[in-house]
């Protein structure tokens, strides 16, 4: 006889998307994600305002997702959140709900780090997906996380490399905000990026040792070189934006191929995951498929759905932790730096 099937409702509020999911087992019925727009006009996410607008947001994006998943709350096996890392004031609005939810309820509660999520998306189950065997290499890139992990089950997990200041999302980003281009720009870059040339415009890769990262001395080298040529020439940016772009990308792309090679090299292992935001960028995925082919590496990237933050990612933890009936209790809290 078949097992009986397990319906975890996740959420997901870590920085600002406001996010509920509902798995059954290992596939996604709903995915629910409110972007928050009020940031646009600040060039980056007001904590404060996040907190706001993820009250607003979660009653409505639990509604539709447990809608769309065509299921009644009653049917739920247990309620997934994400405790950590995150902005405190948007962690504690999705902490609370769940907690409050499963004690109503009286299902299980299961906290989920959000960096693990982000790993283990790769194990939601889609038509056509590629799952990776362990143990695998992940690297996850986004506006707010640059990470490579030795993966060596879901819940073994060891951090190879981090960045040291900012996320490599930000750098796509703070280096838009100097072109002018609205935030976030990183997609912007990578769409002009396609039309200039790679090598117009040498910027230095950082030398920060072993397999951390470091983007602060890269943005602010593109800063002054971009105020040394607008002030020779005022129009410089508008002549040369396909170029600048397609060099940034260029840059940013051989930092994270170099640190993956490394990591590869270190540790034999050719299996290489990516998620976050950043995974959408094209010279990334294109440098991948060339790996593919030179190196023998076999590379993995999920479903952009499950690449930037969701709350189907917090699911899939969520089930996993079910089987192993590693549950919280009610006491449990936000934690704003949560380390894998
Ligand atoms: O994972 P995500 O949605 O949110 C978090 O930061 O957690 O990632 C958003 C980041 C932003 O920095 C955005 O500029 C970047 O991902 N991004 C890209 C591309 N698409 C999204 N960066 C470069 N190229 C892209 N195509
Ligand atoms: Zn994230």
């Amino acid at each position: 006889m078949d097992a009986k099937p397990i319906y975890i409702l996740a959420i997901e509020s870590s920085c600002d998307d406001t996010s509920a999911a509902v798995l059954c087992d290992k596939k996604r019925l709903s995915n629910v994600v409110a972007t928050q727009k009020i940031h646009e006009e600040y060039g980056g996410v007001v904590p404060e305002l996040a907190s706001r607008a993820h009250q607003q947001n979660i009653v409505p994006v639990v509604h539709q997702a447990l809608a769309q998943a065509n299921i009644d709350k009653k049917q739920l096996s247990a309620i997934a959140f994400t405790r950590g890392p995150g902005l405190m004031g948007s962690l504690l609005v999705g902490t609370s709900f769940a907690k409050s939810l499963s004690l109503g309820l009286n299902i299980p509660l299961i906290e989920v780090n959000h960096m693990q999520a982000h790993i283990l998306a790769h194990f939601i189950e889609e038509e056509n997906s590629k799952i990776p065997s362990f143990p695998f290499l992940a690297m996850t890139i986004s506006g707010g996380h640059t990470q490579i992990v030795l993966v060596e089950d879901y819940f073994k997990m060891q951090v190879l490399g981090k960045t040291l200041d900012d996320a490599v999302g930000e750098a796509f980003d703070k280096s838009a905000k100097i072109l002018g281009f609205p935030y976030p720009g990183g997609p912007l870059i990578d769409k002009y990026a396609q039309f200039g040339n790679p090598e117009a415009f040498p910027f230095p890769k950082s030398k920060v040792g072993d397999l951390d990262f470091s983007f602060s001395g890269l943005k602010t080298s593109i800063l002054y070189f971009i105020q040394k040529q607008v002030k020779e020439n005022p129009n410089f940016i508008a002549e040369n934006r396909d170029d600048i772009c397609a060099s940034i990308q260029f840059t940013i792309v051989n930092i994270l191929m170099s640190k993956l090679k490394k990591a590869v090299k270190q540790t034999g292992i050719k299996r290489i995951a990516i998620g976050g935001g950043v995974a959408a960028n094209s010279g990334i995925r294109k440098a991948l498929e060339d790996a593919e082919k030179n190196l023998g590496w076999t590379t993995y990237i999920p479903k952009f759905e499950y690449c930037t933050d969701n709350a189907a990612m917090i699911g899939i933890v969520g089930y996993l932790k079910y089987k192993e009936e590693l549950f919280s209790e009610q006491s449990v809290t936000a934690k704003a730096r949560y380390l894998i």
